[in-house]
């Protein structure tokens, strides 16, 4: 049955769906996982998630086709990117076949909460996985829960697509051989100081350095980040340290493919920030946010595209993605993952 929500007015919050998905993972295997109700989870009191931080996460979201199908974008890509983020931790990866059931199943049995075609608004989908059983010594657990849940949201950023302001902070993201180019919750625990810090005085997001020199752009807290050049070209950083973004490769490929622009991903110095005519975050949750004033230690560079508006190539890019994504516009072969 229809739900009765101002779809247009979400923002990107957590709400209650009908069903979630569960499996257990104990004496060396996963079990055949099952849908649902309840919300809450009850772990022992060791558990190696709640003291040593032994969890990771994915997003991903479905939406509502304009022939009202319901698809996700590319699901194969954070099934891999969940199985990469296990080994690093020492948990036992989720099989990806596993991983596209689990997400076609969740996600029709919340159909009714995939907001409708035109909205502007997508489902969430939040897989993720913890050490559940308890340990005392600093050691991997042996069980294990993978779940996922959904919820109908909004624009990440407050305010749509109007620009938003970034600051260089003082705090690092990574370490180079640490876990930045996997989805650890454990990044996302020391990004929050500085995201509440960062907002405390005024500026939407923090785009990190390499920690190793400090002089290279990295990502933000929750999305990595393009540049457009005075010759249209897409550049993205190179890095070890950050998360390989799904919507950045497609990206990447659309600026290629699509619009016949150059796309290259190298290393980008802080220097160089004011070269650039344009700039955006790029997510799942972030879509393309366009970005308008960045902010390093009092020196502001305002984007050539200005406070008020993405710029041409980020509104290009945006509308070709949002377009494959809703198809209204073919997309390449395996992009489209349809749920029902
Ligand atoms: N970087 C970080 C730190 C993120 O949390 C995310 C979100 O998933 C991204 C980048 C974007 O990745 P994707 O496009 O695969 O959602
Ligand atoms: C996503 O884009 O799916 C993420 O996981 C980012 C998170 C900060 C909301």
């Amino acid at each position: 049955m229809e739900k009765n929500i101002d779809w247009s007015s979400l923002g990107f919050g957590y709400m209650k769906t009908d069903f979630r998905y569960v499996s257990n993972y104990k004496n060396g295997k996963w079990d055949e996982g099952q849908i649902i109700t309840d919300e809450n989870v009850v772990v022992n009191e060791s558990a190696c998630v709640l003291q040593y931080a032994q969890t990771c996460f994915e997003g991903l979201k479905a939406y509502r086709t304009k022939d009202n199908k319901v698809v996700c974008f590319r699901p194969d890509l954070n099934a891999k990117r969940m199985e990469d983020t296990a080994k690093r931790l020492e948990m036992p990866p989720f099989p990806a076949d596993k991983f596209l059931d689990a997400v076609k199943k969740v996600v029709n049995a919340n159909i009714d909460w995939v907001p409708p075609y035109g909205s502007g608004a997508s489902l969430y989908i939040r897989p993720y996985m913890f050490g559940s059983d308890a340990v005392m010594g600093v050691k991997p657990a042996t069980e294990y829960q993978f779940r996922i849940f959904v919820s109908p949201v909004g624009p990440y950023f407050k305010g749509g697509i109007k620009p938003i302001t970034l600051r260089i902070p003082d705090f690092d993201r990574a370490a180079p051989r640490g876990t930045g180019h996997v989805k650890a919750g454990l990044n996302y625990a020391m990004s929050l100081h500085a995201i509440v810090d960062a907002h405390a005085k005024g500026y939407n997001e923090n785009m990190y350095l390499d920690s190793k020199t400090r002089t290279k752009i990295e990502e933000t807290g929750g999305a990595n980040i393009i540049f457009v050049t005075e010759n249209n070209e897409v550049v993205t950083p190179k890095s070890d340290s950050i998360l390989p973004s799904i919507t950045r490769r497609s990206l990447m490929y659309v600026a290629d493919k699509y619009l016949g622009l150059k796309a290259t991903e190298r290393e980008i110095y802080l220097e160089e920030l004011g070269d650039f005519k344009e700039c955006a975050l790029c997510g799942t949750a972030a879509v393309l946010s366009p970005v308008g004033k960045i902010s390093d230690h009092g020196k502001d560079i305002i984007l050539p595209s200005g406070l008020d508006k993405p710029g041409e190539v980020t509104q290009k890019l945006y509308d070709t993605l949002r377009g494959i994504q809703l198809g209204e516009i073919k997309a390449p072969e395996g992009w489209i993952f349809e749920i029902n």
